[in-house]
């Protein structure tokens, strides 16, 4: 496994993080905001995105698991670590890495607003819209991209690359294809 061709560069990146962040702070004028990261992938994405929202934010964060099998996500979600705060009358804002087949946050969503949270979207940093098995979109979306296995800027193959400050796309050997 390594890394193969840059797909969205640390600039590209970071100018469309700031666009996000001043699409989120235009639509909550009053600030007022808690920020709920999934984990892993959003550590990155959230660190940056959060240092440009001009409001009152809390940050929380939850870990999510939807079991299936291979890359591919499906089935029911799990929750790993839950948020440590009632959500009740709050707006809520979730930070994601990417939306890939839709099962994790067209579950996750509903789930959340059972809570009863005044408001609820969503921030993604990417999509791959092709990928989608289950109708989702973000109400923030940064890049759309194609079917092709990346990581980066807080996204893994098997836990490698997190750390690499741009995204790339990840070249698998022979052996190690899955899906
Ligand atoms: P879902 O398929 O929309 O439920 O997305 C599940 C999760 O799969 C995402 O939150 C990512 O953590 C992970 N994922 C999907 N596509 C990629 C990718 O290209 N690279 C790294 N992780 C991915
Ligand atoms: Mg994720």
């Amino acid at each position: 496994m390594r890394v193969g061709e840059i797909l969205l560069t640390q600039e590209q990146i970071n100018r469309r993080v700031t666009e996000l962040a001043e699409a989120v702070n235009r639509d909550y004028p009053g600030g007022d905001l808690i920020v709920i990261g999934i984990l892993k992938g959003c550590f990155v994405f959230i660190s940056d995105l959060v240092r440009q929202l001009s409001g009152d934010v809390q940050i929380y964060f939850m870990q999510v698991s939807s079991y299936g099998n291979g890359t591919v996500s499906s089935g029911t979600l799990k929750i790993q670590k839950d948020i440590e705060v009632d959500i009740a009358g709050k707006n809520v804002l979730l930070a994601e890495d990417i939306v890939d087949s839709g099962h994790t946050l067209s579950q996750l969503v509903p789930l959340l607003k059972k809570r009863n949270p005044k408001s609820i979207r969503v921030c993604a940093l990417l999509s791959k819209p092709s990928r989608r098995q289950v109708a989702f979109e973000a109400d923030y979306t940064g890049f759309e991209i194609p079917d092709k296995f990346i990581v980066g800027y807080g996204l893994d193959c098997g836990e490698r690359f997190r750390q690499l400050p741009y995204i790339a796309e990840v070249e698998l050997g022979p052996s190690e294809e899955e899906n």
